[in-house]
């Protein structure tokens, strides 16, 4: 049985069908909609590699299944920088070191985009790796992650004025 849902993904309206209901959103970014900046790590909500934002908020990707969100606003990796220019937390981690492989990244930014959105990062290093430790980096560059967050947090207020 298909089914058709309509979706605001990266500003931009669409109406997919799923021809199975069971699919993830994760599938669907990837495979569907070929927007592979969104990464599946292991594929049962335990590395935050499929990280992207729903109406806001975080969420792991490969665990919300895409019928459920008929409606929804996501926004994915590709969907933060405004033609040339990066979004800040991009630009953060390019200025702090915060990937080696990169393979985790595009979940380490969606995540810090939706800690610094939720107003609760603030400014002590251990709390923010704590708030992003649903993102696991094989790499181990937990040190520049830290700092690009604390970094673009920065940035994003200032810009606020
Ligand atoms: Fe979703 Fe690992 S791929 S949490
Ligand atoms: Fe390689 Fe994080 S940069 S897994």
């Amino acid at each position: 049985m298909s089914l058709s849902i309509s979706l605001t993904i990266n500003r931009q309206s669409r109406t997919v069908t799923l021809d199975d209901p069971r699919v993830t959103l994760l599938d669907l970014l990837r495979e569907h909609l070929y927007l592979t900046g969104t990464k599946k790590g292991c594929d049962r909500g335990q590395c935050g590699a499929c990280t992207v934002l729903v109406d806001g908020r975080r969420i792991n990707s490969c665990l919300s299944l895409a019928a459920s969100l008929d409606g929804a606003e996501i926004t994915t990796i590709e969907g933060l920088a405004v033609g040339e220019a990066l979004h800040p937390v991009q630009a953060a981690f390019i200025a702090c070191d915060g990937f080696q492989c990169g393979y985790c990244t595009p979940g380490q930014i969606m995540s810090a985009v939706g800690l610094i959105a939720e107003g609760r990062a603030g400014s002590d290093p251990e709390r923010i790796r704590e708030l992003m430790s649903g993102n696991l980096c094989r790499c181990g560059a937990y040190q520049g992650i830290t700092e690009a967050v604390l970094e673009a947090q920065k940035t994003m207020t200032a810009e606020k004025g």
